[in-house]
């Protein structure tokens, strides 16, 4: 593979499982400069600050400079807390992500954000800052699980219901989703669509808002479940990303649907299609719960005076971001699931 980059040393920032899944795939890129591989255990309590600093610690202790180079090989967990570390190392060094994950390939390695969470509050800390490549490789997809496979196919609808009505119609063919069943043309329009956005709108000032579509909500299911979850001591998630922003993607459907802008057959189809997919989303909540997640959207860092700012679709395949709904047009829209 022609990276087209000389550097005279290379950090490898790598998932520890994913390293022992592909233990000789750095090497068959056939870098040529010596390679420091970092291993990090996988999960989101290791965004941290840190793990942060033994990284930092370690490019100063192997002397790595300007013309080295970061590499992320894993998940959005290691892209996210690789790209910040190469960030701002030395003010910024080089890095490309090799992400392990579907949701890392079209979502978390591409577009720049780079974060770690501070205190257990996700995504609080981090930089705006591109890769210098991504590599993407549908062998990695092999070894995900079905539930890493939903994580990231809530992401590859979002993109086909804000822009891309065929991709819609071929997700809507498929009963259900399997490793096998994803396309790389898939793939590889959802980068080239979001990399559209992100040269556009890179600081996400406004046209970048269109990506969080389902996720206005969604961040709020998941705060929610999260919260309950440590509450009960649960060690698994109750509902996962994926999950949070399919449930996410009907609610804000719905939203868009009240406010005029979606017609209702289109909102149903919405509806049916990913309740088919995502077969145990949850959908009964009470009045207290439903309370709790739209106080909760309101801390969205998008909002302005209160009001909730959500992405609304006006057809399958075209969105609008900026959108502003009351409180209590939240809660209808959360209430309607339980019908
Ligand atoms: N920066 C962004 O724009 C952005 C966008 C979306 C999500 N994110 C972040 O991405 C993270 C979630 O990323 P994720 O869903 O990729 O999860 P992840 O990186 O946490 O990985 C999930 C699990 O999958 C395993 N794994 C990775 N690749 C594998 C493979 N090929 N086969 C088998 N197992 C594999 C990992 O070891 C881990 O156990 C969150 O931290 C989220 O905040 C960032």
């Amino acid at each position: 593979m022609d990276l087209e980059l000389t550097p005279n040393k290379i950090a490898v920032i790598a998932d520890q499982n994913v390293l022992q899944l592909f233990p000789y795939y750095i090497d068959s890129l056939g870098f040529d400069a010596p390679v420091f591989v970092f291993s990090v255990l996988p999960g989101e309590q290791n965004k941290s600050i840190e793990e942060a600093v033994y990284l930092w610690q370690n490019l100063l202790e192997n002397h790595f400079d300007k013309q080295s180079l970061v590499i992320n090989f894993g998940g959005g967990m290691v892209s996210d807390l690789g790209g910040f570390v190469a960030s701002t190392y030395q003010r910024g060094i080089p890095f490309i992500n090799i992400p392990t994950t579907l949701l890392g390939m079209i979502d978390a390695a591409v577009g720049g954000k780079n974060v770690i969470n501070l205190n257990g509050v996700k995504n609080m800390v981090g930089t705006i800052n591109l890769p210098e490549k991504v590599i993407i490789d549908t062998l990695f997809l092999k070894t995900l699980s079905p539930l890493q496979i939903l994580d990231g196919f809530g992401e590859m609808i979002k993109y086909a219901l804000i822009g891309n009505e065929n991709l819609w119609h071929e997700i809507n063919n498929l009963e259900n989703i399997k490793n096998q069943d994803i396309k790389k043309e898939w793939i590889d329009w959802c980068v080239s669509f979001k990399e559209k956005i992100v040269q556009e709108d890179l600081y996400d000032q406004g046209l970048r808002h269109i990506l969080n579509f389902g996720h206005t909500i969604g961040h709020a299911l998941e705060a929610y479940f999260m919260q309950k979850d440590r509450d009960e001591k649960k060690s698994f998630p109750t509902v996962s990303h994926g999950h949070a922003v399919a449930l996410g993607m009907v609610i804000e459907s719905y939203l868009s649907y009240r406010n005029g802008l979606l017609s209702q057959s289109a909102f149903e189809e919405i509806r049916a299609v990913i309740l088919r997919f995502y077969k145990n989303l949850i959908k009964d909540f009470s009045a207290s719960q439903i309370k709790t997640i739209v106080d909760l959207c309101v801390l969205d860092k998008k909002n302005c005076n209160g009001r909730i700012n959500i992405t609304m679709l006006e057809s399958i395949g075209h969105a609008t971001p900026n959108h502003f709904v009351s409180e209590e047009e939240c809660a209808e829209a959360i209430m309607q699931m339980n019908a």
